[in-house]
């Protein structure tokens, strides 16, 4: 529903109608989540030509762009990507040179976002309407969400003025509140969340085996990064300034909109290559063949960093047809209570060969462009043993073939 209305808006903005689309994900999500994308796409009637992450889609925005990225020998241009938005914050370094972009790590804080700070003063007026105006909104869902919307026009309000009103006609029993709030209180009310600010930053570096010297921009974008207190902490932890070159509302979908014409054939864009990361690491795991009783049982196949797209080729020696399946190998990693199971493929056709041999079989694991694993095409190669002439040598160091 939520993408035919996207859809239906963009066509009637563009006056044309819609079908190919790339849509942003979060770093974090995992197959199933980017399974069930796709398929939301299709059921909205688009075609969805890639699931991109977000910082991924702001980082390809920013790039296609600049015409002064190093050369292809040259040291790479790397920036930092902070977005926090509502209910998120990633951070991704990526390298930039001329036609291409590599991400080299991203960190995410899954709960933190613009909401913790509307839940922060909205806990604080809850406290303050109890005592002043003796009226306990934590017990009215109804009052409880008036109260969030007011404090999150209260936070907007803060982040560009010291001090912000707020008043809430027949907020419940009848009763009409009024407040104020200045920026240092609401600054001491998220101080805890303040506090987590840095930990991203810290991973996504450590993950990179960059220091803080090695960036050469911070990028912020995400409505959240608008806050004075969320910035001035970002800045300090980098001891430079921060970049607002982009559009913090628009930057993902401008970074989607330019690969989205990039696959098109449609439309003609500068050549600009993107490659991304994969987040959690991959193992395959498979019974182990009764013939070879020594042989391991699993392999992570895709490790975290491992560029993606790729592709790996799994080789096993069997006599008949086998099970594999495919899971995240850590999943204390994954987000909420996903499970790690990501699937199961079945190799037919397999048979020992006339000499009572092993059949190779040769297994393409691809993790595509979108994020999502798939066991592309198994194959088998066959050894065959053919008998070939051999020359004899006389004793003068003639050589002769013998009679056919
Ligand atoms: N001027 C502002 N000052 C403070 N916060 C703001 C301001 N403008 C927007 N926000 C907050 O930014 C958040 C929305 O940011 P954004 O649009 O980047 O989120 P999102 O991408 O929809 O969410 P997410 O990335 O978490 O899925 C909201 O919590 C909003 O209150
Ligand atoms: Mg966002």
């Amino acid at each position: 529903m939520y993408l035919t209305k996207i859809r239906d808006i963009t066509a009637k903005e563009l006056k044309l109608p819609v079908s190919d689309v790339t849509i942003s994900v979060p770093a974090w999500f995992t197959d199933v989540q980017r399974r069930a994308m796709i398929d939301a796409g299709e059921i909205a009637g688009l075609k969805v030509l890639r699931l991109i992450n977000d910082t991924t889609a702001t980082a390809l925005g920013y790039g296609i762009t600049k015409l002064d990225l190093p050369g292809p020998e040259e040291k790479p241009r790397r920036v930092m990507f902070v977005d926090i938005g509502y209910s998120d914050y990633t951070a991704s370094i990526v390298e930039f040179r001329k036609g291409e972009l590599n991400v080299k790590a991203t960190a995410c804080d899954r709960h933190f976002g613009g909401r913790n700070f509307d839940k922060a003063l909205t806990e604080h007026f809850a406290d303050e309407f109890k005592e002043k105006f003796k009226i306990d909104v934590r017990s009215n869902p109804k009052a409880w969400s008036r109260t969030l919307a007011a404090a999150e026009k209260m936070k907007k309000v803060l982040s560009a003025n010291p001090a912000a009103p707020m008043s809430i006609e027949s907020l419940m029993e009848d009763v009409d509140v009024r407040a104020i709030v200045k920026r240092e209180e609401l600054e001491v009310m998220v101080k805890p969340l303040l506090e987590r600010i840095t930990v991203p930053l810290e991973q996504v570096l450590a993950e990179a085996k960059l220091t803080i010297d090695d960036i050469d921009s911070i990028e912020m974008v995400g409505g959240c990064t608008r806050v004075p207190a969320v910035k001035d902490a970002v800045a300090k932890f980098f001891g430079k300034g921060l970049s607002f070159t982009l559009n913090q509302d628009e930057a993902i979908a401008r970074g989607c909109a330019f690969s989205c014409a990039i696959l098109s054939p449609v439309f003609r864009v500068r050549d600009f290559s993107v490659h991304d990361i994969v987040n959690y690491p991959i193992e395959f795991t498979w019974e182990q063949s009764a013939d070879i009783p020594d042989e391991d049982t699993s392999l992570t196949v895709f490790n975290r960093g491992n560029v993606m797209p790729s592709t790996k080729i799994l080789t096993f020696y069997r006599k008949q047809p086998f099970d594999l399946e495919a899971r995240y190998a850590k999943p204390e990693m994954l987000p909420g209570k996903i499970n790690p199971w990501v699937g199961r493929f079945s190799v037919k056709g397999v048979k020992a060969d006339a000499n009572d041999d092993f059949m190779i079989c040769k297994l393409k694991a691809r993790l595509n462009l979108h994020g999502i694993l798939n066991v592309e095409s198994g194959y088998y190669v066959e050894d065959m043993e053919v008998e070939e002439p051999v020359p004899e040598e006389n004793e003068n160091g003639e050589v002769s073939f013998p009679f056919p």
